[in-house]
């Protein structure tokens, strides 16, 4: 099963899953974090607020309530700082976490925004990269894996690093 680059609101696929930037504290904020939570609706903060937060390169679920995606998988990528404190690695656990809580509910169609890349400040290439090699580690796993992007640079940046694999 290939691997789709979709540019899209994210908030508006039907998907069994999407995945939010959250922050570690998981009470919403701007980005794409603001506009799921704009989307579903304040069920979901209310959901958000009995987890307790989430670790850097952690997941946690939710349903998705007023969003066309039934369940809402929360994950916290790094802020940039340079590349020296382990990011690469806690952006792939990121990526990694939030497929592994996926599989255990039973998800199979699954979109990603370009996580840490806005205000977290990641580099978009090395990010883009580092999502790409954790999506085909579960290619065979899902019917539908979205790299959901919102603008044309991140659209043609994908597209050029699928089309070299
Ligand atoms: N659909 C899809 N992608 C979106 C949407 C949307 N509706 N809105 C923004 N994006 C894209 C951005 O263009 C960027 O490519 O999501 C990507 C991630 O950017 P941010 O939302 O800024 O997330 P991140 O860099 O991980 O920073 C997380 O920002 O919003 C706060 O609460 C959040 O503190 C956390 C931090």
């Amino acid at each position: 099963m290939a691997i789709e680059v979709l540019q899209a609101d994210i908030t508006r696929l039907d998907v069994d899953a999407i995945v939010n930037a959250a922050n570690t504290s998981l009470l919403g904020g701007g980005g794409v974090d603001g506009a799921i939570h704009r989307a579903a609706g304040p069920q979901l903060l209310a959901a958000c607020r009995v987890l307790n937060g989430c670790e850097t390169g952690e997941a946690k679920i939710t349903p998705g309530f007023n969003l066309p995606a039934r369940w809402v998988i929360h994950t916290v990528g790094p802020v940039w700082h340079g590349g020296v404190r382990q990011e690469a690695q806690l952006l792939f656990n990121a990526y990694d976490n939030s497929f592994q809580l996926a599989l255990t509910n039973g998800i199979k169609s699954i979109a990603f925004p370009c996580i840490s890349t806005g205000v977290y400040r990641f580099p978009k290439t090395e990010a883009a990269r580092i999502a790409i090699k954790a999506m085909q580690q579960y290619q065979d796993k899902f019917s539908r894996i979205i790299a959901c992007v919102f603008n044309g640079e991140d659209l043609a940046l994908y597209q050029k690093l699928l089309a070299e694999l």
